[in-house]
């Protein structure tokens, strides 16, 4: 049996903090010395809980920037097949096409930190204003890959007073991660930011 070295609890988000203890047969004695770095760590968060955590992430937030790096914060720590999480935000300068600009994200830097409307899922989310849910990233022609690791991927676009401004992109390492109830909360969250940037424009 492992002997348990550290109980210790982390703060995830404000008002959100969970458990665990470091346990390690090897260890020659306890923690004193020792540095650990999480690697990971599993939550037993309903998908209700982290709804409710994103809700007071809304109304915790000082600026729509905030509100964003929160959530992705939320889902990237809260839910363990969310392996990135990231906003992209609709940049549009009068002589240029608008393009999808990388905003606040959670997980390994992408290469494709500006993304046009007509490329990739992100572009297929943002022009046509739909959520698209991709099962199997391999089987879709307009993936762009951002990891060797990512098997499928959900993108839900924000609106404000009816228009595409941008978008929360999520990529699993599972296929077909993202089910009805993932969709939801995903939406939710992506609508939480359009209501706050309604009530509090640039
Ligand atoms: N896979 C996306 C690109 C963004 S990265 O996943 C972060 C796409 O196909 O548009």
């Amino acid at each position: 049996m492992p002997k348990i070295v550290a109980d210790f609890t982390i703060e995830i988000a404000p008002s959100l903090s969970a458990s665990a203890s470091i346990s390690c047969a090897s260890f020659p004695q306890p923690a004193a010395g020792y540095r650990f770095k999480i690697l990971s760590m599993a939550t037993t968060l309903s998908n209700e809980e982290v709804r409710q955590e994103v809700a007071h992430c809304a109304q915790a937030a000082t600026s729509a920037r905030d509100l964003m790096a929160r959530i992705v914060r939320v889902l990237h720590e809260c839910m363990l097949k969310y392996n990135w999480v990231g906003f992209y935000m609709i940049e549009k300068k009068s002589d240029e096409a608008p393009i999808l600009v990388l905003g606040e994200f959670e997980g390994a830097m992408t290469p494709h930190t500006r993304i046009q409307l007509n490329v990739g899922i992100c572009g297929a989310a943002a022009s046509s204003g739909k959520t698209v849910v991709v099962d199997d990233v391999t089987q879709d022609s307009r993936y762009l890959a951002c990891s060797l690791e990512t098997k499928s991927e959900i993108v839900v676009p924000v609106f404000v007073h009816g228009q595409v401004v941008g978008e929360l992109d999520i990529d699993s390492h599972f296929a077909a991660a993202f089910k009805t109830e993932d969709r939801a909360l995903v939406e939710f969250c992506a609508t939480l930011v359009g209501q706050y940037l309604e009530k509090h424009p640039a």
